[in-house]
């Protein structure tokens, strides 16, 4: 491999070549700083004029921001970096130089700004430290998985019908036919267990939702898991087990990036080894109310029916300062495949469970056990008014030969927004889709 700002520990005493870009520079006099970064990492160039061809201090002298550059110099540990390196330059050549006018130059700029530019914002430190998290917490994801013998099992992003909420639809032009982008690939790796016993996807969805907040993307990515043989305790369980553990690699591995991120982890640290809340969405309610966690002027009777806020959800991860499953919400308000039963109140429950994250992580994940019976799931598709032919296949996972079977999906982005306490979601997809933007 050639070398990279990221092997620097390995490369102290040894002088090296580095192409890369000028992300900022100040001079004093005869020496020259040079901010560099190189994809892996950041790293500081200090250059001495005495050191140096005249041409080549020249050329530094007229550098301008993100222009591309080759550097080479001596490796050095300096222990008030924040790489804990520094470069002691011998060379450097422009590779291409950039016009002066680069648009986020070092001072505050909005949101909207930012995202307007999002294809340069892509440099900056806190998308480079977001996004590399990102990239740890997918590579985690599977890798839990196949350790725990699941297969990868890719599912159509076009699809026929909905899974979710038929109101949130993107449909599309299918050779003249309608079909929708796909909300979750969850009915199809329903098909895939029955083959596999336990499938993963991972792949982007979309959701035609009209909510403009910091925690909703149109075009977000999801990993569904669905096992053969497994009830909803034993799906909680795997839940649990995969959140820890991706919550542990990248406090084992991206250290760099939370501190860029100036990201608080002690709580992170704490959930690794404590087991997470169990609440049913009953008593969430009953406490919510009880204790006061969120400003309500009044509860009406049916308060505790009704599904859960986005405050309630954050007052509920501030109060345990863990995750928390919430589990039994009432069925009219979740999914037509979840498996229902009556409460002790003659309430009608699906045996199902949000897992909220703590420090305003909300709704991470969503999981349930479904619906086995091959009579039950059909009568529920038909009081849903849903097109009953589209899902015959569906269907015949429960006509031949069908299982006590759990699945979930979790979604990146919220979980990435969690961990790295990014305020806004959109800070950690490369080019967000939202209801308010579509470009770049
Ligand atoms: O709770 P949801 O809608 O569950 C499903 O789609 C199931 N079919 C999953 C399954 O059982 N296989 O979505 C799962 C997760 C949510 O918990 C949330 O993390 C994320 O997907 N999510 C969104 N993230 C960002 N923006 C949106 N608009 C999201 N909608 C869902
Ligand atoms: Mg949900």
């Amino acid at each position: 491999m050639t070398p990279s700002i990221s092997q620097l520990a390995s490369l102290v005493g040894q002088t090296i070549t580095l192409s890369g870009w000028a992300y900022n520079f100040r001079s004093s006099g005869k020496i020259f700083f040079l901010q560099f970064r190189d994809g892996s990492g950041r790293v500081q160039v200090v250059y001495s004029a005495a050191d140096l061809p005249a041409e080549q201090w020249d050329a530094l002298k007229s550098l301008t921001l993100e222009s591309s550059v080759t550097i080479t110099g001596l490796v050095k540990a300096e222990p008030r970096a924040p790489s804990g390196f520094e470069i002691q330059g011998t060379a450097f050549s422009v590779i291409a130089l950039a016009p002066e006018d680069y648009p986020i130059a070092n001072k505050e700029h909005g949101p909207e700004f930012l995202f307007d530019n999002r294809d340069l914002y892509l440099r900056s430190a806190t998308p480079w430290a977001t996004l590399r998290i990102r990239d740890r917490v997918f590579f985690s994801i599977e890798q839990f998985f196949h350790e725990e013998g699941f297969i990868r099992f890719d599912t159509p992003i076009l699809q026929p019908t909905s899974c979710e909420d038929t109101t949130q639809l993107f449909s599309v032009d299918y050779y003249g036919n309608p079909m929708y982008l796909s909300q979750s690939g969850q009915l199809y790796s329903e098909a895939g267990i029955m083959s596999f016993g336990k499938v993963y996807d991972f792949g982007p969805v979309f959701r035609a939702e009209k909510s403009k907040t910091r925690h909703h993307l149109s075009e977000l990515w999801m990993m569904d898991a669905e096992m053969a043989f497994h009830d909803q305790a034993m799906n909680m369980d795997v839940q649990e087990r995969m959140v820890k553990r991706l919550v542990k690699d990248v406090l084992d591995n991206c250290q760099a990036e939370l501190k860029i991120l100036e990201r608080d982890t002690t709580l992170l640290e704490r959930l690794v080894n404590e087991p997470f809340v169990h609440l049913t969405h009953a008593e969430a309610k009953r406490i919510l109310k009880e204790e006061g966690l969120i400003e309500k002027e009044t509860y009406d009777d049916t308060y505790w029916q009704d599904d859960m806020s986005t405050e309630e959800e954050i007052a509920l991860g501030n109060k345990y300062q863990l995750p928390v499953f919430i589990e039994n919400y009432p069925a009219e308000i979740k999914s037509f495949y979840m498996k229902k039963f009556t409460d002790e109140q003659g309430i009608v429950r699906a045996r199902c469970a949000d897992l909220i994250a703590p420090e305003e992580g909300r709704e991470i994940i969503g999981g349930s056990q479904r619906e086995a019976n091959y009579d039950a799931l059909k009568a529920e598709i038909i009081a849903r008014n849903y097109p009953l032919a589209e899902y015959e296949w569906y269907l015949n996972t429960r006509k031949y030969g069908t299982v006590e079977h759990s699945g979930f999906g979790i979604g990146l982005e919220r979980t990435v927004r969690w961990i790295t306490g990014n305020h806004h979601i959109r800070e950690t997809i490369a080019f967000p889709r939202m209801l308010n933007r579509s470009t770049p």
